[in-house]
């Protein structure tokens, strides 16, 4: 399969009062179409970095080096009005929570008022097909009841169903997810997670999701990537991380799932302000924090087909 995204050395530095921030320090990935590709960090990683320079959002207070190609075409050397069209007609950014949705608006209105803006279908009869055959395929069994409802007469799990009807209206090329799960209760978690399943096997999707839950990388992603500090220090396909992670990071965030008892990380993150050359985990490394001397980050070290660490103990 072909790259639909692939982000090259991409680097964002901010400029705050404290000073300068690394947000992201050169990070490298590519998005397969059909493929759903998770980021998994702690908070101040990096992650909504990421979105952000994918959907275009850097302002022009922030550094952004690196290259970002989207189906071929570099985004950051395309012009305001090229990039404009691209973003509203191939990718879409599924919001965080049901509270996205209008209370005066029904289901019908959110999708054909989306599919007004950002589709090329008109017509008061097509959008409404389109509407139902939508809601149909997002496993509504009424969908004409759930056209005309208005959020309020929903269930929470119905109308987080919706709102990922309405994300994938257009049949955006690309969705991206920032932390999808983040404001969802366990319900809603548990249904978001099923609406996913059900993509994943039904269509032709492809999704970056970045979230500090690894449970949501675990049950949904094909490729992740660990972030720690600006940086990758894990990639390769979810099953073969999640069953022999070999970063001491990634390890300890497998050891914090419910299922493995829950052992948080030991240490606080690391301030974005510094940039050094010595790794970023090292104050919290069951390896590292007993050597006196600076652990130097290594250059990638492939241990599978597809599977990358960034550490000096792992050995390929
Ligand atoms: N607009 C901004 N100005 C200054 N610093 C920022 C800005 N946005 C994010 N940061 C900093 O950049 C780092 C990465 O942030 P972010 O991408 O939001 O991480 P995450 O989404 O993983 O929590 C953090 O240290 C954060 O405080
Ligand atoms: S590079 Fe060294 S300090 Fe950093 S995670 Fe690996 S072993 Fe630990
Ligand atoms: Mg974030």
């Amino acid at each position: 399969m072909s790259d639909l995204l692939r982000v090259e050395e991409l680097k964002v530095n901010y400029y705050s009062s404290k000073g300068k921030v690394y947000a992201l320090r050169g990070v490298s990935f590519n998005i397969k179409r059909g493929e759903i590709y998770g980021i998994i960090g702690e908070t101040g990683s990096g992650k909504t970095t990421i979105c952000h320079a994918v959907m275009g959002f850097i302002g022009k207070k922030a550094d952004i080096s690196g290259r970002i190609f989207f189906k071929g075409r570099n985004l950051l050397t395309l012009k305001e009005k090229e990039l404009r069209k691209l973003y509203c007609r191939e990718m879409a950014l599924l919001p965080q929570s049901i509270a996205s949705l209008n209370p005066l608006m029904t289901i019908g209105t959110h999708i054909e008022e989306t599919l007004r803006a950002r589709s090329n279908i008109r017509g008061a009869q097509s959008l409404k097909k389109k509407a139902l055959d939508l809601l149909m395929t997002f496993q509504f069994s009424d969908p004409k009841l759930v056209y005309r409802s208005f959020p309020s007469q929903l269930s929470g799990g119905m109308n987080q169903r919706a709102v990922m009807a309405i994300t994938f209206c257009c049949s955006p090329s690309l969705v991206i997810a920032d932390e999808p799960t983040k404001s969802l209760d366990l319900g809603l978690k548990d249904s978001f997670l099923e609406t996913m399943d059900r993509l994943k096997g039904d269509r032709n999707i492809s999704m970056l999701i970045v979230t500090h839950d690894l449970e949501v990388v675990e049950k949904v992603c094909d490729g992740i990537a660990v972030i720690y500090d600006g940086l990758f220090v894990e990639t390769g396909k979810a099953g073969d991380v999640m069953s022999m992670p070999l970063h001491p990071y990634t390890r300890s965030l497998i050891q914090a799932l419910p299922k493995n008892g829950m052992c948080p990380t030991w240490g606080f993150a690391p301030s974005s302000l510094e940039n050094n050359d010595g790794c970023s985990f090292q104050p919290r490394c069951p390896v590292g924090k007993r050597l006196e001397k600076k652990h130097i980050v290594p250059s990638s070290v492939m241990v599978g087909k597809d599977h990358l660490v960034w550490c000096c103990d792992v050995k390929g």
